[in-house]
């Protein structure tokens, strides 16, 4: 697990993607064009987030997603302006999104590689003012350059994700990415308009206090996750739940804990998606040190193979030590 080179706080993203990118002698840029891409997209976002209670983008947009899910503004505008903004970018040949039925092609039919997201992450907290993100997972394309991607590009598994990372609009916007050599945080100054680096080197406590998990669904829980959360409350952790998959994992991945999203009745195999939420959310912890799980036997998030795109995941994931427990429980 070969660190980027350690760089120092303060030091501006695009400082920080030009120096690693010169550690990889075979590095051509594309990805680093992509990375900013994605950064100005969470600019953007960030910009119209912070206006939302003024401008007339909160509120639902009047439509479903292919999720079944009542789409928000908020939801519509960040899809369009991340799609906007790969396609601009040239780096992207196509884009899977939350909020989209199928593959959006940019008409970069040379671009390297192909991004799956989620474009507002806690779509439910957008009309309350509290945080909310966007995920994104990254592969190089295996189709043929110059023709259109295909479904095989986006289902690869988790293992053959380039690089992966979300923004989250919290207090402050913070960008948080992995390329496979360790985990960088970057805060957004936002009258400057820049990402700098406050976090060189994200690394999750082995164990913490905090378990996230919405226990509206208790009775739906199975047992080994009641046992385990009976046992947190006996040894009187934290219960924090945001209900923003990104500001829970966040805390989390700062402080220590374990986020749980277990099967329930209205989500027999889980609630949150393979490819934008728990693959590219797997990578960044797998990187810092943590762990993401889909439960008992079903092994490590990473390795699962993907089948469909908007296929859902148990998720387990955060402190190494506290996802063996909740494991360990289902054989006792
Ligand atoms: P999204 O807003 O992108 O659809 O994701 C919502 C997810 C995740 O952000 C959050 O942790 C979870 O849904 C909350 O689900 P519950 O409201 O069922 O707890
Ligand atoms: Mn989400
Ligand atoms: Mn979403
Ligand atoms: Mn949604």
């Amino acid at each position: 697990l070969e660190d980027s080179i350690a760089q120092p706080v303060g030091t501006t993203l695009e400082r920080y993607i030009m120096r690693t990118q010169s550690e990889f002698p075979y590095a051509t840029g594309e990805l680093s064009q992509l990375l900013r891409d994605i950064a100005l997209a969470g600019k953007i976002v960030s910009r119209e987030i912070n206006r939302a209670g003024l401008a007339e983008v909160a509120g639902a947009f009047g439509q479903q997603n292919v999720q079944g899910e009542q789409q928000q503004k908020l939801d519509v505008v960040a899809n369009i302006r991340f799609i906007r903004a790969l396609t601009n970018g040239g780096q992207a040949c196509a884009v899977l999104s939350e909020e989209e039925d199928g593959i959006v092609h940019t008409g970069n039919v040379q671009g390297k590689y192909v991004v799956a997201i989620d474009p507002l992450d806690g779509s439910s907290n957008i009309d309350v003012n509290v945080s909310i993100g966007t995920i994104f997972s990254i592969y190089r394309r295996v189709s043929p350059y110059g023709a259109p991607a295909t479904e095989a590009d986006f289902l690869q598994g988790g293992r053959r994700q380039i690089a992966a990372g979300y923004i989250l609009y919290g207090s402050s916007t913070m960008l948080v990415y992995t390329t496979g050599h360790g985990v960088a945080g970057f805060t957004y100054e936002s009258s400057l308009g820049e990402f700098f680096l406050s976090h060189p080197r994200m690394l999750i406590p082995e164990t913490g206090s905090i378990f996230s998990c919405n226990e509206g669904n208790w009775h739906d829980y199975p047992e080994y996750v009641r046992d385990y959360l009976t046992r947190c409350k006996e040894r009187r952790c934290s219960g924090r739940y945001v209900g923003s998959l990104v500001a829970d994992y966040h805390r989390n991945l700062l402080v220590g804990g374990i986020y749980l999203y277990p099967p329930t009745q209205k989500n027999p195999d889980g609630k949150l998606r393979l490819l934008y939420e728990s693959f590219p959310l797997a990578f960044v912890i797998e990187q810092a040190g943590g762990r993401a799980e889909a439960g008992p036997g079903l092994g490590r998030v990473m390795d699962l193979m993907p089948t469909h795109f908007h296929q859902r995941t148990p998720l387990f994931t955060g402190s190494y030590s506290l996802v063996d427990e909740l494991l360990g429980m289902e054989t006792t």
